[in-house]
């Protein structure tokens, strides 16, 4: 475990080189855009999504290099759905990553379209990853696509917007969390191995390690919200109950949401067994994110 944060370190760099790489320069016509698309995808986020993808490559025998452009992808949704998530018709929030978010600094239309930018430029950058024997490229754009859609990501936050002011049940909540946050991290995970030509086997076992980790992932930040500060976050924390949002603590209570929490990352930890050693990265990460502190 010790020596897992300077690996982060490192890879995060990695990745943020890869984006300034792959993302239009900053004076790209028009500048603005440009500008505000840079401003949030490099506003310091904690790289989660495409780390793991470099570290599901890893595991299963891959290059980190030939992962690049999908880690890149999935960072790149996921800062789109943020800057959205973030809109005065949807969370409605004033800072994100410890900085103001992008329609307080661009404005509300710029924002909706620095949105759609970013989620079209997932696309150019999911073309350019290297297909293996078992994968094309037409399979990367397969998965991505349907994270990103109305079935997943994007069903999540309907349900999540449309969960304001109810009482939820457990299920209702789980039935949100995998499709607004697991998805993500389960595509993340499943695109790695892809680059590495995962067996199938392989491919189903990081599935399931995604779709865990995910939920306990969204669980934690639930929790978070509830008991961290603002400061630490980076994003107003408070948020959820003050918009009535159905989350864990709000259903379940603090307690019983940290133990679901180390429950759902039990069982990710299980599903890499069939890795051996190789998944000793995605085991660390899985147990770092348990006691995250933002
Ligand atoms: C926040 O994601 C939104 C969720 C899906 C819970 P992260 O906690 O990964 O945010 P960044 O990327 O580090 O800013
Ligand atoms: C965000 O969930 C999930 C997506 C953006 C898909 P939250 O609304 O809980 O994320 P934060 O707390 O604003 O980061
Ligand atoms: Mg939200
Ligand atoms: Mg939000
Ligand atoms: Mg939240």
């Amino acid at each position: 475990m010790n020596d897992l944060k300077p690996w982060l370190k490192s890879k995060q760099k990695e990745v943020d080189a890869a984006l300034g790489r792959l993302l239009p320069r900053e004076n790209t016509r028009p500048a603005t855009i440009h500008k505000a698309m840079r401003y949030s995808v490099f506003a310091g986020g904690k790289r989660l999504r495409p780390i793991l993808c470099l570290a599901a490559a890893e595991a299963c025998g891959g290059k980190i290099e030939n992962a690049l452009a999908p880690a890149c992808a999935t960072e790149v949704m996921h800062t789109y759905s943020l800057v959205h998530d973030d809109l005065p018709c949807m969370d409605d929030d004033d800072l994100r990553r410890g900085r103001p978010t992008s329609h307080m600094v661009f404005g509300e239309g710029l924002a909706v379209l620095t949105g759609d930018a970013l989620l079209t430029e997932v696309f150019t950058m999911i073309a350019q990853t290297p297909p293996t024997k078992r994968f094309s490229v037409r399979d990367y754009v397969e998965e991505i696509a349907i994270t990103g859609g109305s079935k997943k990501l994007i069903g999540g936050q309907v349900l999540d917007l449309e969960g304001e002011g109810k009482k939820l049940t457990k299920k209702d909540l789980v039935r949100i969390h995998e499709a607004k946050t697991a998805a993500l991290l389960t595509a993340a995970v499943r695109l790695g191995a892809m680059t590495a030509n995962a067996t199938p086997r392989k491919l189903e076992a990081l599935t399931t390690f995604g779709y865990n980790l995910g939920l306990a992932f969204q669980v934690i930040d639930d929790i978070l919200d509830v008991t961290q500060t603002t400061e630490m976050l980076g994003k107003t924390a408070g948020k959820d109950e003050a918009v009535d949002k159905s989350t864990y603590p709000a259903i379940l209570g603090l307690d019983a949401s940290r133990k679901e929490a180390a429950r759902l990352t039990r069982k990710a930890l299980k599903s890499l067994e069939v890795f051996g050693n190789k998944a000793n990265r995605l085991e660390q990460i899985s147990r770092y994110l348990l006691e995250r502190e933002y």
